[in-house]
């Protein structure tokens, strides 16, 4: 791996699970950060899903300190560009196309492709990037599919995402070449409408207790 895929790995890895935060209200991005961080979840990846996703992921770098930010649903590019402008930790593609393995190859955030088959691991690695985001996780086969990659790709490792949850996380996380897992179950769209931070910093502190190595 490069040196800043290690570094990513190494930052997933502390972060064990990862929320995929998508921000509708920029007054949300402060509260449910704080929520998230309180419930013992630094590492957070804001996705690029909503219009105020850059200015609220901004809020967040700004005012929270603890928190480790990152910028996904990065498409192209221009998105890479603008993760690595407001000085984002990292970024996370559900995909890659030539175009994004490029830039992102090219530039010094440290990032993940996604991919879902062989071919499109091997596009990925071929690009230095050996950590990917395994996407959509269950839909794709799940763990059966990833143990396949396995066999011919030893050096691969995965941040799964996509249909995991409470109940399947320690299962991914136990596969040896899985550093995180990501999921947008950490914070449900209604608990961040109203408001419900206790809720999210609960189930935090839930999922860090029974996932988390000490
Ligand atoms: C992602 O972009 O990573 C997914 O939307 C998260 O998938 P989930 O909602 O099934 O956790």
């Amino acid at each position: 791996m490069t040196k800043k895929q290690e570094e990513l790995a190494a930052l997933l890895q502390s972060g064990c699970v990862i929320p995929v935060l998508t921000i509708e209200r920029l007054a949300d991005a402060v509260p449910l950060a704080r929520a998230l961080v309180a419930g013992g979840v630094r590492v957070l990846e804001v996705t690029l899903r909503t219009l105020v996703a850059l200015p609220a992921a901004k809020a967040i770098i700004a005012d929270v300190p603890e928190a480790v930010v990152g910028i996904g649903t990065i498409l192209n590019a221009d998105d890479l560009a603008r993760a690595e402008d407001i000085d984002a930790r990292f970024g996370i593609s559900p995909g890659a196309t030539p175009e994004l393995l490029k830039a992102a190859a090219a530039s010094s955030l440290p990032f993940a492709p996604g991919i879902a088959t062989a071919s499109e691991l091997m596009q990925a690695m071929a690009h230095g990037f050996h950590l990917t985001k395994f996407f959509p996780a269950e839909q794709s086969g799940g763990i059966k599919a990833l143990r396949g990659l396995a066999g011919p790709f030893p050096d691969a490792r995965f941040c799964p995402t996509g249909g995991i949850g409470e109940a399947n996380a320690a299962a991914w996380l136990a596969e040896p070449n899985v550093v995180a897992v990501g999921g947008s179950w950490l914070c449900p769209a209604a608990d961040i409408r109203s408001g419900n931070w206790a809720d999210i910093t609960a189930m935090c502190e839930r999922a860090m207790k029974s996932l988390k190595p000490a």
